[in-house]
């Protein structure tokens, strides 16, 4: 019979059913999801939201990337993360109805499945395992945003370029950072200049714990880069 129709028969509940936030769902709850979310697409250096405007929707990076900034008066950015495939994102302002705590910008052409408040409010209240993965990506977020705490606080220069570099060779293949990575953008991560930050990867470099080449920057030492990060 047509209705029983597996809901992954759709690509858009097979994308879906690969997001982690969705992954336990039942057929009918990725039914449900699949059947409120619209897909957009957002060319590089768009700005996805604002922050300060209020929010009307929960996103989903579906392929691309984003970075998740603070933009001061004088117009430096701050970088409080790089959300990719699988991430979300806009979340805060739909749980608290507060404005948006930060913008968004696309760093690459990227593909989001957009959930508008009501269809997200509505998701929540019929499928509680949603809000079972929403809070364990909230603790996820909320460690990570302790430790950068931590380390801009107790870290010098040096050490918060270590434990920024691991942390992206983390989220790679473990071995390397993409040169995509600018040491413009690890700059804005880690509360620096660059010309500070390339400095500091000139004394790494110098010192044999890391290669720096056109394609990326290799992580050589690993154990004297964990020493340097506090780790
Ligand atoms: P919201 O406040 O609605 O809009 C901006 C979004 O950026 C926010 O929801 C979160 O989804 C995301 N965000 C804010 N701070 C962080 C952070 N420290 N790490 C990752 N994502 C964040």
């Amino acid at each position: 019979m047509a209705d029983q129709t597996p809901a992954d028969s759709t690509p858009a509940a097979r994308r879906l059913r690969t997001i982690p936030l969705f992954t336990q769902l039942s057929d009918e709850e990725i039914a449900r999801v699949s059947a409120a979310a619209r897909e957009r697409l957002y060319p590089k250096n768009s700005v996805i939201l604002f922050e300060d405007d209020p929010g009307d929707a929960l996103y989903v990076v579906l392929s691309g990337e984003v970075k998740v900034v603070l933009i001061g008066e004088d117009g430096r950015e701050v970088i409080l993360s790089i959300l990719r495939g699988g991430d979300f994102f806009g979340e805060m302002s739909l749980i608290d109805d507060q404005p948006r705590s930060a913008h968004v910008i696309a760093t690459e052409a990227s593909n989001l499945m957009v959930l508008r408040r009501d269809e997200f409010r509505e998701c929540l209240e019929q499928t509680p395992r949603i809000a079972l993965g929403l809070l364990r990506a909230l603790s996820r977020r909320l460690r990570r945003a302790d430790d950068k705490i931590g380390g801009l606080v107790l870290l010098d220069v040096t050490g918060r370029v270590a434990r920024v570099l691991l942390e992206l060779a983390d989220e790679h293949d473990g071995e390397r950072v993409p040169r995509k990575i600018t040491h413009h953008m690890l700059a804005q991560m880690i509360g620096s200049s660059r010309e500070t930050v390339s400095r500091t990867l000139r004394e790494l470099a110098d010192k044999g714990l890391i290669q720096v080449s056109r394609k990326d920057i290799a992580i050589l030492d690993r154990p004297r880069l964990e020493d340097l990060a506090g780790l």
